[in-house]
């Protein structure tokens, strides 16, 4: 298909470090690894990476909370993480564990000093609400109170949740502290800031070519019309965080070294690769295509600050950003308070990992859109299509040829035509090949939905051929064996087919289907064209199972204990 191989470095956000990941993360976790999985199987040289953000102050509280250090609970939810992504199936060729490295902070400093020598960074004091009992500075969120609009109690310091309204925690009436209770008082300090306005013209035309879908871009351009403003980049102590290099006291903020963070995964990666340059991927004139999958509450960083801070400091910026909606579960927001927050944990103890990420892929487009997660829809859909549709074309198939042929495929001989032409098993199998290229054009814009549903309907035609085939009636005649030995030798190329299709979604799958068939190689879109003629297949054994809707209500049972100890 594709010609010469791409160079390709795809990462996903970087998880806060001091929580469970949940469904809502795999969203994009699943989507982007379905998107780097398309395009190693079309031979492309691509790198899926991503990490823990370590920093900032929810860790440093977290894990004061539990009377252990802030790396310790990093390495503690590194632990778990892992053995979620690898349950999920999501592959990344690197996760690094921290962002509080060496390898990280010497690039935040690198950059720092790049924007200083620029003078992009100038200092301002600034007041902040600071807790006079943990002597600590409050992020917004740390702040609660009655709401400076309509009065109702115990909202945040950055917006009421009754009224909608945004303001700055100083507007809070009767504010306290959310870690102590105490009442926060103001005081001053001296902050550092970037200045992102000077960066408004350059960021205008990288946005204009087409980095960033066109809902994002309309976003931005409302933010350019009310004007860029300097952002600040610093913390006081005590914070969880690097110090800033020329500024004893002074942290960056976690927004700061967060996306280097993307940076430093690689350059890890490349200490242990020596096919791979650091320097190919982030020099400024790098070829190589770079992407970012992000979930649509942190496009201001990614799209704004982060090309800002490459371009300040002399390195490359992204390829493109890909932004997703937010999961809902039954047209509800996921919440902690109603116990329907559904941990990776949790759903793989009761569920398949690979019908998940078939239920994203089959909801997943280009566009920036939230996603259900409708567990009644979950049920029906992967038991009709992935059961009913696709692993049915190969139980069908797969007793009649080890029954009468030993196992043994035959050939797809012209005799077999029955009825209508396009029951010609040559033509329907052109016509899978030839829609590998729609599909695979599917995959590579990342429309995903639109590839399971162009899969489908093939899956859905080889069902008919088969079901007008009828093998069953045929094999009551001896004299007809070879036919049925045709049609079913045809069913099990086109299954090949599909389970190449959906390689990308369910690997796992793939890799049990690639042995029942004794495939000579893993299958890729370059290697399939050829059917499989006079080859000898393994016994069929089950490859998924029907969804029991008791492991459902077990998985809900499950979360909502879990969540009524948080
Ligand atoms: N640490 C930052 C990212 C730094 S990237 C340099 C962060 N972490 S996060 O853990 O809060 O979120 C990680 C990713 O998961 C983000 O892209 C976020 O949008 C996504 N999601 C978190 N909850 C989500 C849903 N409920 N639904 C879909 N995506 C969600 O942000
Ligand atoms: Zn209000």
């Amino acid at each position: 298909m594709s010609p010469s191989p791409r160079r390709i470095l795809i990462t996903t956000a970087l998880p806060y470090a001091n929580g469970a990941l949940h469904l809502g993360h795999l969203v994009e976790y699943i989507q982007a690894d379905i998107w780097a999985r398309f395009h190693k199987l079309n031979g492309h040289d691509c790198l899926f990476i991503s990490g823990n953000d370590a920093h900032g102050t929810p860790i440093m509280i977290s894990a004061q909370k539990r009377g252990i250090t802030p790396e310790a609970l990093v390495a503690a939810v590194h632990e778990e993480r892992i053995t979620d992504f690898a349950g999920f199936l999501v592959d990344f060729d690197y996760f690094d564990a921290t962002t509080h490295a060496p390898e990280n902070q010497a690039l935040a400093n690198q950059i720092y000093y790049a924007l200083r020598d620029n003078k992009d960074i100038f200092t301002r004091e600034i007041a902040q609400a600071f807790d006079p009992e943990k002597q600590l500075f409050l992020p917004d969120r740390y702040v609660k109170g009655d709401c400076p609009r309509c009065g109702a109690n115990d909202q945040y310091g950055d917006n009421c949740e009754a009224c909608g309204a945004t303001y700055a925690p100083t507007e809070l009436k009767n504010p306290v502290s959310a870690l102590s209770g105490a009442t926060p008082i103001q005081k001053h300090s001296l902050h550092y800031f970037f200045q992102l306005e000077k960066y408004t013209d350059a960021l205008k035309k990288w946005i204009n070519s087409g980095k960033l879908q066109p809902q994002i871009a309309n976003k931005l351009a409302e933010w350019f019309e009310v004007g860029l403003q300097p952002w600040d980049i610093s913390r006081d102590a005590p914070y969880f965080g690097f110090e800033i290099p020329d500024a004893p006291g002074k942290y960056f903020y976690v927004w700061l070294d967060a996306p280097i963070g993307y940076m430093a995964s690689l350059k890890k990666l490349c200490a242990t690769r020596k096919d791979i340059c650091f320097d190919d991927y982030w020099k400024k004139d790098s070829v190589a295509e770079l992407y970012h999958f992000i979930g649509k509450d942190i496009v201001y960083f990614h799209a704004l600050f982060w090309p800002a801070l490459l371009m300040g400091s002399n390195f490359r910026t992204p390829s493109a950003i890909f932004t997703h909606g937010f999961l809902n579960l039954n047209g509800q927001k996921m919440s902690k308070s109603r116990g329907t927050f559904i941990t990776a944990r949790d759903y793989l103890t009761h569920l398949n990992p690979e019908y998940l990420r078939y239920y994203f892929a089959a909801k997943l487009n280009s566009h920036v859109e939230d996603i259900d997660l409708n567990l009644t829809d979950f049920v029906q859909r992967i038991n009709a299509d992935l059961i009913g549709k696709y692993i049915n074309i190969a139980s069908r198939c797969a007793g009649f040829i080890h029954k009468f042929f030993a196992g043994k495929l035959g050939e797809l001989t012209a005799s077999s035509i029955r009825g209508e032409l396009n029951q010609d098993p040559h033509v329907l199998y052109q016509h899978f090949i030839a829609a590998g290229e729609v599909i695979a054009k599917h995959y590579e814009q990342r429309e995903f939905q639109h590839a399971v549903r162009e899969i489908m309907a093939l899956a859905d035609l080889a069902n008919q051929y088969i079901a007008d085939q009828q093998p069953w009636i045929v094999a009551k005649d001896t004299a007809q064996l070879a036919e049925v030995q045709t049609i079913c030798t045809a069913g099990l190329n086109l299954f090949r087919l599909l389970t190449l299709y959906l390689k990308p979604i369910l690997p796992t799958t793939a890799l049990a289907v690639e042995n029942f068939l004794n495939t000579p190689e893993p299958l890729t879109w370059q290697n399939s064209q050829q059917p499989l003629f006079n080859h000898l297949i393994q016994p069929f054994k089950p490859l998924l199972q029907r969804i029991d809707p008791e492991s459902i209500n077990a998985l809900l049972a499950d979360t909502s204990k879990a969540t009524a100890t948080l």
